[in-house]
């Protein structure tokens, strides 16, 4: 009995772990989950203003506020758009430098971005 109901319920699984069930709402957009992959070219605007824009909604939710310095260095995975894994240099609001790990999703194609977690890096 115990191995009939795994037999059955394995295919099901199966089914409802495969990407193609998740991404079906957006086929034309359906984009496999990558790996995180080290950015080249950390000085590209486009990077520097999501590690600012990362500060800017920081900021919006906590206090005190961080003053934005720059981007340190980041990954990026594509997802539905691509994961921005960020280390951000910012000051504190006693002048002190830290460093902080922001990841912001960003639909390029739909103008949005979202702030998906931020905290102090820990060294
Ligand atoms: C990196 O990006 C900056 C700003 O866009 C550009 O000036 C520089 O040439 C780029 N460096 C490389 C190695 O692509």
């Amino acid at each position: 009995m115990k191995s009939l109901s795994l037999l059955l319920l394995l295919p099901l699984l199966l089914i409802l772990a495969s990407p193609s069930h998740v991404s079906a709402k957006h086929p034309r957009r359906a984009l496999a989950l990558g790996g995180w992959k080290a950015i080249k070219n950390i000085s590209d605007p486009q990077v520097q203003e999501l590690g600012e824009y990362a500060i800017a909604e920081h900021n919006k939710a906590a206090k005190p506020e961080l003053v934005f310095g720059k981007v340190v260095k980041g990954e990026t995975q594509v997802v539905s758009g691509v994961n921005y894994r960020l280390v951000v240099e910012a000051k504190d609001a006693g002048g002190a430098t830290g460093e902080y790990e922001a990841v912001v999703w960003e639909k390029t194609w739909e103008g949005f971005k979202q702030l998906i977690s931020f905290k102090p890096v820990k060294n």
